[in-house]
């Protein structure tokens, strides 16, 4: 179905860049466990994020705070071992980066030594600069994240619309030039103003994948179990729903319930 699966070459940090200059758009999807991941490869996914929404999705906490490091490890080398194309990219746990740039460097070296992941995320801009330069220092590729930032929802207090102030989206360009010109290879900008994320897109020459910004970045990416319809309590506008299989699995699990109460399961030729 896909119609960019034509080109198997791995996707690595330079060819996203590459993708950005001639204008071909970046695909990036959220996968937390090898079955997903390896569905989504094959589709021809772009990119992958082990993104600590796993937090929310795959654990069923309120928000992406709980997720631990050894949990994003275990999530991110499940992926990998899934994978051939995409390029894997691993989000830095809330706690693990924030304390100080040597803390930060240890837990990305982890992620990278124990899960294989090639790219870790990191959410913030000036306040995390130290730490941010210590990985990229380590020859560890870093994909920045401005916007809405879940990590600091107790700071913000809501899942709301960010820097339609003047102020905060003048920091937010400062921000994503800082990112760039210190060696991030990529940007994720969520839920900001259209015009905004557009602006920055321009301004900066690293790829701009939005979630909730618009059509005018680089790229896209979106929580795997919301577009797949298996997570239904979260509508955002900014989500497109591409499968409903919270009605899928009811239906077939019904199914099955169904056919074991009544002895229609097994049947003669499913049993030795
Ligand atoms: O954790 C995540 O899924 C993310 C995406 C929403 C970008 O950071």
């Amino acid at each position: 179905m896909s119609t960019y699966t034509e080109d198997q070459r791995k996707v690595t940090t330079h060819r996203l860049i590459e993708m950005k200059q001639r204008g071909e758009k970046i695909a990036m999807l959220t996968a937390y466990d090898y079955s997903m991941a390896k569905l989504i490869d094959a589709a021809g996914m772009d990119v992958i994020l082990v993104g600590d929404s796993a937090s929310n999705v795959m654990a069923g906490n309120m928000t992406t705070l709980p997720i631990t490091l050894d949990q994003m490890i275990y999530h991110a080398k499940s992926v990998i071992k899934g994978v051939k194309r995409a390029l894997v990219v691993c989000d830095l746990p809330f706690g693990s980066y924030q304390g100080n740039s040597k803390e930060a460097l240890a837990s990305a070296i982890r992620i990278m030594k124990e899960s294989h992941a090639e790219a870790v995320k990191m959410e913030g801009g000036s306040e995390i600069r130290e730490s941010i330069e210590r990985i990229l220092c380590a020859g560890i590729p870093v994909m920045g994240h401005l916007g809405l930032t879940p990590q600091s929802i107790n700071k913000f207090g809501t899942y709301s619309v960010r820097a339609r102030e003047e102020a905060e989206a003048q920091k937010l360009i400062e921000d994503a030039k800082m990112l760039e010109e210190i060696g991030c290879f990529a940007l994720v900008l969520e839920k900001i103003p259209a015009t905004l994320a557009t602006k920055v897109a321009q301004l900066v020459s690293i790829p701009v994948i939005g979630i909730g910004a618009g059509g005018g970045v680089d790229g896209q990416v979106l929580v795997m179990h919301d577009m797949l319809g298996i997570n239904k309590g979260f509508s955002p506008r900014f989500l497109r729903r591409y499968a409903d299989l919270s009605a899928i699995v009811n239906d077939a699990v019904a199914h099955y319930i169904d056919d074991v109460k009544t002895q229609d399961f097994p049947n003669e030729k499913e049993q030795y």
